[in-house]
């Protein structure tokens, strides 16, 4: 079984947004039995895959919290994990230990690079030798000082930054649909895909495993 953690232990950095995308790519463009892991008390993901509608790939909803996964079906190719906010210390080891590549989103504020400067500095012992880390830039202005900032400190990281993402409406109008990115009708949201086409290109590569 494959799988996938969005993690950041800093709030509101895109980590439901991705792994609902996430999830909706492999059930819908690549055919995967996938299952959704939400860690999250606040089970964005879930209600996100209530308001799936019948129409389209299902994704299996599965919970998740320190006692570990309950009721992941076994033929499951795909899991994707929406990990909490603020993870850190033991609860970050053992949510780490699900994942074989985790993805760390980051905003472009300095606030967001900051913490998320801190973070990798304690995810990547722990990911050592179990999982790969990568990065991707999330909610991006073009043309921005505050983008070229970003876009310099993940360039410089010694993990692989595969994708920036722009700030766009799709994501909250997908969001609302229970659609992901993908699901969306190219003519919105081709611009997008283009964005993610590096993402995926990471995951399906051996690059993305350890
Ligand atoms: N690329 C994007 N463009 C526009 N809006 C976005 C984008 N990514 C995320 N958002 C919006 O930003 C907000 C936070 O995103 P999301 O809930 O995915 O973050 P999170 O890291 O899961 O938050 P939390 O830490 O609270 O779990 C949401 O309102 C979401 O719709
Ligand atoms: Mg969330």
């Amino acid at each position: 079984m494959r799988s996938i953690m969005v993690l950041n232990a800093k709030g509101g950095c895109g980590k439901s947004t991705l792994a609902t995308s996430l999830a909706s790519y492999y059930a819908t463009e690549k055919g995967n039995k996938v299952a959704l892991a939400d860690y999250d008390p606040q089970h964005s993901s879930l209600d996100w895959l209530e308001r799936r509608p019948e129409r389209v790939a299902p994704i299996v909803g599965v919970e998740a919290d320190k006692r570990g996964l309950r009721g992941l079906p076994r033929d499951t190719e795909v899991l994707i994990i929406d990990a909490p906010a603020r993870s850190h210390g033991r609860e970050l080891k053992n949510l780490v230990k699900h994942a074989q590549t985790i993805i760390v989103p980051v905003l472009a504020s300095p606030i967001d690079i900051q913490a998320a400067a801190r973070f990798l500095e304690e995810l990547r012992p722990i990911a050592h030798k179990r999982a790969k880390v990568a990065v991707v830039a999330n909610r991006v202005k073009e043309n921005t000082l505050i983008f070229e900032e970003l876009n310099e400190y993940l360039s410089d990281l010694r993990v692989p930054y595969v994708g920036a993402f722009r700030d766009a409406q799709n994501y909250i109008r997908a969001n609302s649909r229970g659609l992901g990115i993908y699901e969306l009708p190219e003519y919105l949201a081709w611009p997008d895909w283009d964005q993610w086409h590096e993402l995926v290109s990471y995951l399906n590569s051996k690059r993305s495993r350890v």
